[in-house]
Order: structure tokens, then C-alpha cells, then sequence
């Protein structure tokens, strides 16, 4: 077997499913392509061994992927994804994580299986589509779960953070540009949320 060109079918495959799911489901998704590896390193930073993170809106794995690259266990590692599709693509890449079908609303229900509370909550969600009303409830539930020094992660493909100083305020963050991801489709921008 040409180990290169099976790797190359893989990808191609995994964005074939993104593309047909943005076909099908534009607006949940909210992006054309899946994350490049430049874009995934830079929402993972910090992350390290012994790290327990969730991953929300999980796609096809990219970021997934980087996050058990960065030695994370698998046992530690919970990712939430409403998409049946990708839900199931991603039961299939990484048997050993735990992965819910799920709405990243819901987050609170879906932490049960880890041993301590979440270091990192890794986002890849479309929040420039969220009303204010959502954002409030996903944000106030991640740093509801997460540790006391836990960090929020959220990528965005507008200037500014997509999480309104308003919620930052209500539930007492501080947001902190991190870096700008040139090499993805299209360039995005990483954002950390944590407590002041
Ligand atoms: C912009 S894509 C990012 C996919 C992947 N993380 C990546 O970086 O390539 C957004 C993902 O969030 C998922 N999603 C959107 N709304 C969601 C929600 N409320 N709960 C869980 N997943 C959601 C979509 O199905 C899609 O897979």
C-alpha cells in the first residue's frame, strides 16, 4: 500500500464529509473548510501531558487530533458535537475519547466522565452565530466546570472577540487576543477567555 497516498485519500475524505455537511447544514457549521494544523497549534496552546480538556464542536477531528498530539490522554478528553455525521466520523477516528452528540449548550450534562474538573475548554463552535443569550449560557457553563485557573479557547473569523464585553463583565472574565492563524481558510483569529 502507498502509505502517501493514503493518507492523501483520508484527508480528502474527511473533507469531502465537511463539505458535504456545510452543504447540508450551512449555518450550524459556519465555516468552509475544517481548521488548518497552523490554526489547531494555536488553539492548543498550553495544553500539555496531564491536561483535561472538552472539546466543543469537534468537526471532522482536526483539532482533536492536535490536542491527544500534545499528550493529552485519552481518558481526559471529552468532545461535544451536534452533527450525527461528524459525531460518528469521530467515534470512528478516536475510539478511545469520549465523544457526545451533543449541543455544547448542554455542556454541564456531558463532564461526568472525567476524574477532576477541565483544564482547557477547546472551542471551535461558529459563535459569531449565537445569539447573546447562547453565548451567555455556553460561557457561564464552561467557567461553571472548568478549574479555578482553567482557560477558555475560541477561534474567530472577525477582528474582534466574539464573546461581547457584556458576558465578559456578567460573569467576570477578561478576554486576551492569542494569535492570528494566516495559513487557515479563511484567517482566523484565537481568543482566550479565563477569570480576572
Ligand atoms: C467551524 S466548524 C469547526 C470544526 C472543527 N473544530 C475544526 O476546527 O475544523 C464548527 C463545528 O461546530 C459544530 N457545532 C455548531 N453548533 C454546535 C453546537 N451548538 N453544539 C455542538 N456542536 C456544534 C458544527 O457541527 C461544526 O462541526
Amino acid at each position: 500500500m502507498d502509505g502517501g497516498r493514503d493518507i492523501k485519500t483520508k484527508s480528502q475524505v474527511k473533507f469531502r464529509r465537511f463539505l458535504s455537511a456545510v452543504l447540508k447544514e450551512p449555518l450550524s457549521i459556519g465555516a468552509i473548510a475544517p481548521s488548518s494544523p497552523y490554526l489547531a497549534k494555536y488553539l492548543i496552546e498550553g495544553i500539555r501531558p496531564g491536561s483535561r480538556v472538552i472539546e466543543l464542536g469537534a468537526g471532522t477531528g482536526i483539532v482533536t487530533q492536535a490536542i491527544l498530539e500534545a499528550g493529552v490522554e485519552p481518558k481526559d478528553l471529552i468532545a461535544l458535537e451536534q452533527n450525527g455525521d461528524f459525531a460518528d466520523l469521530l467515534k470512528e477516528r478516536f475510539p478511545n475519547i469520549i465523544v457526545a452528540k451533543a449541543n455544547a449548550l448542554e455542556l454541564k450534562n456531558h463532564i461526568g466522565a472525567l476524574d477532576a474538573p477541565p483544564d482547557f475548554v477547546i472551542s471551535g463552535l461558529p459563535l459569531m452565530l449565537f445569539t447573546i443569550k447562547q453565548k451567555t449560557r455556553l460561557i457561564s457553563q464552561a467557567f461553571e466546570v472548568l478549574g479555578p485557573s482553567g482557560f477558555f479557547h475560541q477561534f474567530t473569523y472577525g477582528g474582534k472577540c466574539p464573546v461581547e464585553r457584556s458576558i465578559l463583565d456578567l460573569i467576570g472574565l477578561k478576554a486576551t487576543f492569542l494569535k492570528l492563524a494566516l495559513l487557515n481558510l479563511p484567517p482566523a483569529f484565537v481568543y482566550r477567555l479565563e477569570r480576572r
